[in-house]
């Protein structure tokens, strides 16, 4: 997110992201990736992959797509047309890796309000956008966070890894 705390610019723009594109530095994603077997997404946010004409990375796993409107499932991407509150407790209740969610911020929020989030991690460009989709919307519950790592890098994203206290998974550090 932007320091002001928006994923996405005005019309869900994210040229801000290009700001810390630098080659073989992928701020540990592809060692994160290994600690998870499912995805839970937004369906503003896969068309929004999609619509920059890119294939989503994680088809390899477990991929549940939230919408309201039924669609037709692609591989194994599913279209879940509950709450994504309910469809996080069905998997935790599964044998399985860690659930990533991958956003929009419709989905993280009801996430948090759930008490369903265990781990935060917060990657911040050093930019300030000023209008967007913000990360955090109002009506969230007061949640005490425990700051688990902070790591800066060259580019000028800092990303801090934080936990619900008494909840956190194995991600190593
Ligand atoms: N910077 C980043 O790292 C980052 C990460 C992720 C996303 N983004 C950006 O964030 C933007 C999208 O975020 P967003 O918050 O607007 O949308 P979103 O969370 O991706 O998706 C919202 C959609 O999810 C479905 N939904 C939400 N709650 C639901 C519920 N309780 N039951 C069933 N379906 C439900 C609805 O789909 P239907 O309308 O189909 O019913 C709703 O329109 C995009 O611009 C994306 O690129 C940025």
């Amino acid at each position: 997110m932007s320091i002001d705390g928006f994923i996405a610019g005005p019309e869900g723009d994210l040229g801000f992201l290009s700001q810390v594109e630098v080659a073989g530095e992928d701020y540990g994603y592809s060692e994160f990736v290994k600690t998870i077997d499912a995805v839970i997404i937004g369906r503003k946010t896969i068309e929004k992959v999609e619509s920059m004409g890119y294939e989503y990375p994680l088809q390899d796993r477990e991929v549940y797509v939230i919408s309201r409107n039924l669609r037709q499932d692609k591989g194994s991407m599913h279209y879940y047309q509950g709450n994504p509150a309910d469809l996080a407790r069905e998997l935790k209740g599964k044998p399985g890796k860690n659930i990533y969610c991958d956003g929009g911020s419709e989905i993280v929020n009801q996430l948090f309000k759930a008490g369903e989030v265990d781990d935060l991690i917060l990657s911040i460009i050093p930019v300030i956008l000023g209008d967007g989709i913000p990360l955090f919307r109002s009506g969230n519950v007061l949640q005490t966070m425990h700051l688990i790592s902070c790591k800066s890098y060259p580019s000028g994203l800092v990303q801090m890894h934080y936990s619900v206290p008494g909840k956190s998974l194995s991600i190593s550090e």
